[in-house]
C-alpha cells in the first residue's frame, strides 16, 4: 500500500482490510475496515502513531521499509487492532520507545507482553517535541477502553483520534469523499462499538472542540479534511435527543407474533410514528444497533419456545442491553401456546436499559379481536408518551 502524504513530513502508513467481515467475532462490518497508522518526521525525532492489526503486520513493515529510524511509537489504545504490531516494530527499531497513557502501559504489558522498559508514559496534556512538530496528548478514557487517549499535532492542526470518529470502511483514498456513505459507516461504528460510552464521549467532544482542527485522522476508515459533518453527526448521536421512532426486533415461529407486529406497525404509522422492523432470524445486528442510536422506543416481539423467550430474541436483547442505547420507552409483544415466562425472560435480560416499560401484549395462540385491541392500546400508549415528551 505504501505511505500516503497528508502534509509535509506527515504520512498515513496503515493497512486497508478489504475482506474483513466480522470484528471481535461479533460485530458485522460489511464494508471492511482499515487500521490507520501515521508517521510524523520531526527535525530531530520520528514518531509512529499506532500500528495495525497483527493480521496485517507485514503490510505495516513493508510501508516502513525506507524508514531508517523510529524514536517513538504512540499507542493511543492498547487494543490489538492498533497496538498488535508494536512488538514487530520494536523488534526492527531497537531504540524505539512506546509512548502511552499511564493505564495504557499496564494494558500493553498484560495483553501484548511488551517489556516494561520499552514503554514511557505521558500524562494528560503532555507535549512531545519532535523538532518543529509538537504532539499534545489528550486523555479520552472510554473511547473505547479505559486507557484511550488522542493526540493533536499543533503545527498541522491534525487531531489523531484512534477509535473516536472511526468508521469500518475500506477505501482506496485517504479522505472522506462520499459523505453519506462514510457517515453511515461511522454511525455503524458508533452504534456497535461506542454507544455504551455515550456520556464519556459527550464530555470529550466538548473538550476537543477547543482545538483548532483542520483534519481528523481516526484509526479506522477515511480521514476528514472537512470535519463539520462528522462532528455534527457524532454530537447528535451522543446527545440526549431521541426521534419519534419505534424499533421492533422480533422473531415469529408460527405467525402469531408476526401478526401482532404487523398490526402494531400499522397502528404506529397511523399515528405518525416511524417504525423500523428487524426479523432477527435474518437481520444484520449492526443495522439493529444503528437503529437504536436515535430511537425513542423499542418493542420486542417474541414467541414462547421451551417455556421461555426465543433464544435469538434473548441474544439480541442481551446485545442491546450491553450497548445501552438512549431509549425512553420499551414494551414486549408476543404469543404462547399453553404457558411460559417469555415476558420475564426478556425483562431480566435488559437491566441496563433505563427505558420505561409500557404494558406488554401477550396473546394465547393466534391473535383475535381482543388481542388487536390490546396492540391498539399499546400504540396509543406509545404515541401519548412521545407526545408528552415532545418527541417529534
Ligand atoms: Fe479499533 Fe477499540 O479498537
Amino acid at each position: 500500500m505504501g505511505l500516503k502524504k497528508i502534509k509535509d513530513n506527515v504520512f498515513w502508513a496503515g493497512a486497508v482490510d478489504w475482506d474483513r467481515r466480522l470484528f471481535d467475532s461479533l460485530i458485522p462490518i460489511p464494508d471492511g475496515t482499515s487500521y490507520n497508522a501515521y508517521l510524523i518526521f520531526g527535525k530531530d525525532k520520528t514518531a509512529l502513531l499506532d500500528t495495525v492489526d497483527p493480521s496485517m503486520t507485514d503490510v505495516l513493515m513493508q510501508n516502513l521499509k525506507d524508514v531508517k529510524s523510529i524514536d517513538f511509537i504512540i499507542s493511543h489504545h492498547a487494543e490489538q487492532d492498533h497496538s498488535g504490531s508494536i512488538p514487530a516494530v520494536l523488534g526492527r527499531y531497537g531504540n524505539a520507545k512506546v509512548v502511552t497513557s499511564s493505564k495504557g502501559k499496564a494494558l500493553l504489558v498484560d495483553h501484548l507482553h511488551i517489556p516494561d522498559d520499552r514503554i514511557v508514559t505521558v500524562e494528560d496534556g503532555a507535549r512531545l517535541d519532535l523538532g518543529g512538530r509538537t504532539l499534545e496528548f489528550i486523555y479520552t478514557p472510554w473511547v473505547h477502553w479505559p486507557e484511550t487517549m488522542v493526540s493533536y499535532l499543533h503545527e498541522d492542526k491534525i487531531l489523531f483520534t484512534c477509535d473516536l470518529f472511526g468508521s469500518h470502511l475500506a477505501v482506496s483514498g485517504l479522505y472522506c469523499e462520499e459523505e453519506w456513505k462514510v457517515c453511515e459507516s461511522a454511525k455503524r461504528y458508533y452504534a456497535e462499538v461506542m454507544m455504551p460510552f455515550r456520556t464519556n464521549i459527550k464530555k470529550h467532544l466538548e473538550r476537543l472542540a477547543k482545538y483548532d482542527t483542520a483534519i481528523i485522522a481516526p484509526s479506522h476508515g477515511p480521514l476528514y479534511n472537512n470535519i463539520d459533518c462528522i462532528v455534527k453527526a457524532q454530537t447528535q448521536w451522543v446527545s440526549d435527543a431521541v426521534s419519534n421512532e419505534v424499533i421492533i426486533p422480533y422473531v415469529s415461529m408460527h405467525g402469531s407474533t408476526r401478526l401482532l407486529v404487523d398490526y402494531l406497525t400499522d397502528a404506529l404509522a397511523a399515528r405518525g410514528i416511524k417504525v423500523e422492523r428487524f426479523d432477527l432470524t435474518v437481520t444484520d445486528l449492526g443495522k439493529l444497533a444503528i437503529a437504536l442510536v436515535d430511537a425513542a422506543t423499542v418493542v420486542i416481539g417474541s414467541p414462547t419456545v421451551l417455556t421461555g423467550a426465543h433464544p435469538i430474541v434473548i441474544s439480541a436483547v442481551f446485545l442491546a442491553n450491553a450497548l445501552r442505547p438512549k431509549l425512553k420507552f420499551s414494551s414486549i409483544v408476543g404469543s404462547y401456546g399453553w404457558g411460559g415466562r417469555m415476558i420475564e425472560d426478556i425483562q431480566k435480560t435488559m437491566p441496563n436499559l433505563k427505558a420505561q416499560m409500557l404494558e406488554p401484549v401477550l396473546v394465547k395462540g393466534k391473535p383475535d379481536a381482543q388481542a388487536y385491541s390490546a396492540v391498539e392500546r399499546l400504540a396509543q400508549d406509545i404515541a401519548a408518551k412521545h407526545h408528552d415528551m415532545n418527541i417529534l
